[in-house]
């Protein structure tokens, strides 16, 4: 799509990415031609496999404020991005020919990663309270029954990419209880958590905080409340894992930037992350319910929308019939552009569904955005 989002003008709803807006650019220059002046010689060698110790310790510290009290430096490695950590764990824990299971519909870069090491991906549906574990379980009894190798799971919990979903704490606490009585290994995929909109109503904690034998590999990552510029991101696995993590990340890169994630250290070390939430929070809010409201005014009976409560994303099914692929150059041609559902579904289905993402544009553009998509919908 990236042709296509070039026009001038455009307004797009398509692209995924955090807004230029939130970032602290200036700190960031500040921090980073300190560090290159003082500490040159360390901030631009090469770093260890698992990461810039600082940054490490600092992720301890959130992580076990949210709940995942086995978190320690010892099972935490930065990566250069979570889609780094999702395509070292596909490597580690998914042999080729291996069913791995996915939310219907998911972030298409980890299913990409889960493909390119051979799963065999197998979608299950996603309630507005999260996965439907009862089809889970099913079809990992149908998996195990036919003899396959059906272990791993891949969850985006909290305000999902691409539908701004988030599971509720029965459906964590239900997916949880499965993955101990079925023995499966969780990849719960979480960038979007610390982005909720109201700010007296977080969350619930990750699935990672019920986790007591080691099967909840967890990821977090700075890119959508600091910037993705500096790649920084991390796993939480056990020991065990891990050890296999490190091992694949020496392969792929050595050491992510060590200039990068010593920046994102200081970053954190100094507020850029904490005392920013709360207008980060504020901003995607305003622009969340802009949308929401537009939304509520333009489209045509038989649609219907999330209503998400954090994260980047509205995810919208428009009635059966329309396909939303094939009025995406109509809508490019009117000016406004959005990303079609059917590619984040495994399943082959969803075509008539599209993600709305509304990081980037202005409130007034959403407003005006979103009227002259549902224009072109209707017609
Ligand atoms: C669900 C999900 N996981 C992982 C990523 C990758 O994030 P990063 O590599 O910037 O940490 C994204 C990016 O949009 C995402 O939406």
């Amino acid at each position: 799509m990236a042709p296509l989002l070039s026009r001038p003008g455009l307004v797009s709803f398509a692209g995924g990415v955090p807004s230029a807006a939130t970032f602290p650019v200036d700190a960031i220059a500040r921090i980073a031609s300190k560090l290159i002046r003082d500490d040159g010689p360390r901030v631009l060698q090469y770093g260890t496999t698992r990461g810039n110790r600082d940054l490490a310790a600092l992720v301890v510290d959130r992580l076990r404020a949210r709940g995942v009290a086995w978190a320690a430096p010892e099972n935490l490695m930065l990566t250069s991005g979570s889609q780094q950590g999702l395509d070292l764990l596909a490597r580690v824990l998914v042999d080729p020919g291996d069913i791995v299971f996915c939310e219907l519909p998911s972030y298409i870069g980890g299913l990409s990663s889960l493909w390119a090491a051979g799963a065999e991906l197998v979608g299950v549906r996603l309630t507005e309270r999260g996965p439907d574990v009862e089809e889970l379980e099913r079809k990992v009894a149908e998996a195990r029954t036919a003899g396959r190798t059906a272990r791993v799971v891949y969850t985006i919990p909290t305000f999902q990419n691409p539908s701004g979903i988030s599971a509720d704490v029965a459906a964590r606490e239900s997916l949880y209880e499965l993955a101990e009585r079925l023995d499966l290994i969780l990849i719960e995929d979480d960038p979007y958590s610390e982005v909720y909109f109201d700010p007296t109503e977080p969350p619930p904690p990750p699935i990672a905080s019920l986790d007591r034998s080691g099967r909840v590999v967890y990821l977090g990552s700075l890119s959508k409340v600091l910037c993705p510029g500096l790649r920084a991101a991390w796993t939480v696995a056990s020991p065990e894992i891990s050890r296999y993590l490190e091992l694949a990340k020496e392969g792929a890169d050595l050491c992510s930037s060590t200039l990068d994630h010593a920046i994102a250290a200081e970053a954190v070390k100094e507020g850029l992350v904490d005392d920013r939430l709360p207008s980060i929070r504020r901003f995607y809010a305003e622009r969340c319910s802009t949308m929401l409201d537009a939304l509520q005014r333009e489209a045509m009976p038989g649609c219907s929308w999330t209503r998400p409560t954090g994260g980047l994303f509205v995810w919208v099914n428009l009635p059966d019939g329309i396909d939303a692929r094939l009025m995406l150059d109509a809508a490019v041609d009117a000016g406004v552009a959005y990303v079609p559902g059917a590619p984040f579904f495994v399943d082959g289905t969803g075509a008539n569904t599209l993600r709305l993402a509304f990081s980037k544009e202005e409130p007034d553009a959403i407003d005006c955005g979103i009227t002259t998509l549902f224009g072109v919908l209707a017609s």
